[in-house]
């Protein structure tokens, strides 16, 4: 049996296999946050399909952190029925299931939240929205850090099997970690160690809210990709040192930021036409001269978070590693996990267009998967359409 069907263990949970659907912003949500029957559905379908653990779309814990219209939300306790209701259809269909919360931070909109975007730092305006977010005071740090801990509350509630922190993709946790994006000078700024206070305190909260043993897992970027440096290698070593230092579960390792170099985090062709789509005709000729200059350079590489997740491995000690970013051939899944480069293969774009694709690899009839990274599920997010695999084509908004 391949090594990819051996169990591993990732705080007080087996899981069964080492495939892992990564999390993936579904756009199925309700507009209210509650989970609809199509989101539910999407998971009962992987589950079925065999994945070791799916981790949902990331779930915003706070209004203020709402970044898209679809989004799932765990802000509030009447969320509870609609995500017990996800988990014990997963279950049913013999799945595991985490859920990623998030705080979307400066990569939100006014137009969403009905104020200005909260960010660590107020700096410039964000490129894709144009808005200029708003430097968080003390208090409102605080408020985050607490909403983060009730969310974690409401996941044990409504029986999640795991927790993942979305701390990476230019989000807020990730935006505090980042030197590019956080500026700031007083405790939660100015060095590594106080830029990791924000993560370090989220944690902290979380912990008190989940039972001892719950996994509590946290995505990270390797490499931010923004104009002045971010987060790189080095730094995101030191970081999840930290993070193994503190008892954290395991690392999934990730790289780009959504705003500033989302074409980095899902290397493929650059779907133009259909981001495009998303725009008002008056913004569609800039968005067409901004995004027409990135195509063509962002070929798909197999595994092209590897070389950063080799740099992390050994001050993770036995904390479990993903890998997400490209894995798409079974015999170099094989070899990463022999290598001990990491523990588990995470994919997104894959899972969207073959849930069933773990169930295909057991039986052996799947080599490679034929996710071909044209990108036109990412391009569904702008244009708030169900996340589904438009290769064959991408519907009218
Ligand atoms: C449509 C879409 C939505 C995504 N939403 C999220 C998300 O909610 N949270 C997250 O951490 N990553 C998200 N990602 C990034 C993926 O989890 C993953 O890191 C990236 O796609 C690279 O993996 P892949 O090559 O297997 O697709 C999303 C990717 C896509 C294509």
């Amino acid at each position: 049996m391949s090594v990819l069907f051996s169990p591993m263990q990732v705080g007080n949970l087996e899981l069964p296999n080492r495939f892992v659907c990564s999390a993936t912003h579904e756009s199925m949500a309700k507009e209210t946050g509650e989970v609809s029957d199509e989101l539910v559905r999407r998971y009962e379908k992987l589950s079925k399909g065999g994945v070791g653990l799916s981790i949902t779309g990331m779930m915003y814990v706070h209004p203020s952190g709402r970044g898209y219209q679809k989004q799932t939300g765990i802000h509030a306790d009447r969320m509870i029925p609609g995500l017990r209701k996800l988990v014990d259809t997963v279950h049913q269909a013999g799945g595991l299931i985490a859920f990623q919360i998030a705080h979307c931070g400066r990569q939100t909109t006014k137009h969403l939240i009905g104020r200005a975007p909260l960010a660590p730092s107020s700096r410039g305006r964000d490129p894709m929205n144009f808005v200029k977010p708003k430097e968080m005071t003390e208090d409102e740090i605080m408020e985050i850090v607490k909403a983060f801990g009730a969310a974690a509350r409401r996941a044990v509630e409504a029986g999640a099997d795991a927790i993942q922190l979305h701390a990476a993709h230019g989000y807020l946790i990730s935006e505090f970690l980042s030197p590019f994006f956080n500026i700031r000078t007083d405790s939660w700024g100015g060095s590594d160690e106080n830029r990791f206070r924000f993560l370090k305190e989220i944690y902290r909260e979380v912990a008190k809210a989940v039972p001892d043993g719950y996994p509590v897992l946290v995505k990270l970027n390797t490499n931010d990709y923004t104009p002045k440096q971010g987060i790189t290698p080095p730094l995101a070593a030191k970081y999840a040192g930290w993070l193994a230092e503190l008892g954290i579960d395991a690392v999934e390792v990730s790289c780009g930021t959504t705003n500033y170099s989302y074409m980095n985090m899902c290397r493929g062709d650059v779907p133009t036409a259909e981001f495009l789509k998303s725009l008002s005709w008056w913004e569609k000729p800039v968005g067409r001269l901004i995004i027409g200059k990135l195509e063509g350079q962002y070929d798909l590489e197999e595994g092209y978070n590897l070389a950063a997740a080799k740099m992390i491995r050994p001050v993770l000690g036995n904390t479990p590693l993903f890998l997400v970013g490209g894995m798409r051939t079974v015999s170099h899944m094989e070899e990463v996990l022999k290598n001990n480069s990491a523990d588990f293969i995470s994919m997104s774009r894959p899972f969207i267009r073959e849930p069933f694709l773990v169930n295909q690899i057991k039986e052996g009839k799947m080599d490679k998967v034929s996710c071909v990274s044209c990108n036109r599920c990412l391009a569904a997010v702008p244009n708030e359409i169900p996340v589904y695999c438009y290769n064959k084509g991408f519907p009218k908004p």
